[in-house]
């Protein structure tokens, strides 16, 4: 019997290719070239499975093109690349990358924290330009960590990662806000106090976000939300580009209505907001948040487990939408 035909649509550790090999015919794009979507559809046809990564946008178009296709599998635990409704129409089953990736995104959360509230990248601007003739008593003096207020917007598996942070770690004051409260139990865990997002936004000391992007979640945090924050108030973005509007931001910190931000995510990335990148009060970092060797080892072999799960054993780890499984 043939092998099923799978593409991989970015470049991958050699020993993930060689583990979908033992499984399937794999094309992959292990040169990382940027495609088109009329390319990623002209590779996609003819294949029943994808292991796709948040860049490629898997929608109705996609979809239509490719009827041979039966499972793409993000290794990312995001998945607004796909538009699920259109998979589960089309018997396309989605997979995404959770739980492996949780640990190391809630310590990058909170270093970008760190970073941002001890002003610490640019600190070391100012140190490699050769400005530091002496010492000064308000040098980059920033804003505490220890015993502040932590506000945590979305309060999923790193949302709750990063509550354990400041609270156990730093004996941080934690205040959430979700769709959903947490019960009892695990707020007691992450020692996190349930409040409304306006109270979140006018108490904390620093703001980090770590809501799924939907629709619904389009510029959580815009020019309104924005001016509820203290003056001295942190923000960051660990979540996806477009829950902040990145344009009201910037002209916050330029005009210092909050003290500074920490982002890992923009709208449009990789393109960056201009004015971003002219503000000195804000940490950039290009999408890392889960980037160590072996959690990026561990989310590539859940998108291979899904892959042989669903393709061989007809049994996927981490579907998103199982109606299509139990449409077989
Ligand atoms: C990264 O952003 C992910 O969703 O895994």
């Amino acid at each position: 019997m043939s092998k099923p035909k799978i593409l991989v649509a970015r470049s991958i550790f050699p020993e993930t290719i060689a583990r979908l090999e033992e499984h399937f015919e794999v094309e992959s794009n292990q040169g990382d070239q940027s495609w088109s979507k009329t390319q990623l559809i002209d590779k996609l046809k003819g294949k029943q499975g994808a292991f796709t990564t948040g860049s490629e946008r898997i929608d109705a178009e996609v979809l239509a093109a490719c009827p041979e296709l039966k499972i793409c599998a993000n290794m990312a635990v995001g998945y607004n690349n796909f538009d699920v409704d259109a998979m589960t129409a089309c018997g396309v089953l989605a997979t995404n990358a959770p739980d492996v990736l949780t640990e190391t995104t809630a310590d990058f959360g909170f270093a970008l924290l760190m970073a941002t509230a001890r002003r610490i990248t640019e600190s070391e601007h100012f140190l490699r330009a050769g400005k530091w003739e002496k010492w000064s008593y308000d040098m980059f003096a920033g804003s505490d960590i220890h015993g502040a207020t932590l506000g945590i917007v979305g309060m999923g598996r790193i949302g709750q990662g990063i509550a354990r942070r400041g609270a156990l770690g730093f004996g941080m004051k934690v205040i959430y806000h979700n769709r959903s409260r947490l019960d009892a139990k695990l707020e007691a865990e992450c020692k996190a106090s349930y409040v409304s997002k306006e109270e979140l936004l006018k108490t904390a000391d620093h703001v980090v976000l770590v809501v799924p992007y939907t629709p619904a979640s389009h510029h959580t945090i815009g020019a309104a939300e924005l001016a509820l924050m203290k003056p001295t108030a942190t923000l960051v973005n660990i979540a996806r580009g477009g829950i902040v509007d990145d344009a009201a931001l910037a002209a916050a910190l330029r005009d210092k209505r909050i003290a500074a931000a920490g982002l890992d995510v923009f709208e449009g990335e990789p393109k960056v907001h201009p004015e971003l990148l002219q503000v000195p009060n804000v940490v950039l970092t290009p999408h890392i948040a889960s980037a160590t060797v072996p959690t990026r080892r561990a989310m590539a072999d859940l998108a291979v487990d899904n892959l042989i799960g669903f393709l061989v054993h007809n049994t996927p780890v981490t579907p998103l939408n199982p109606a299509v499984l139990a449409s077989k």
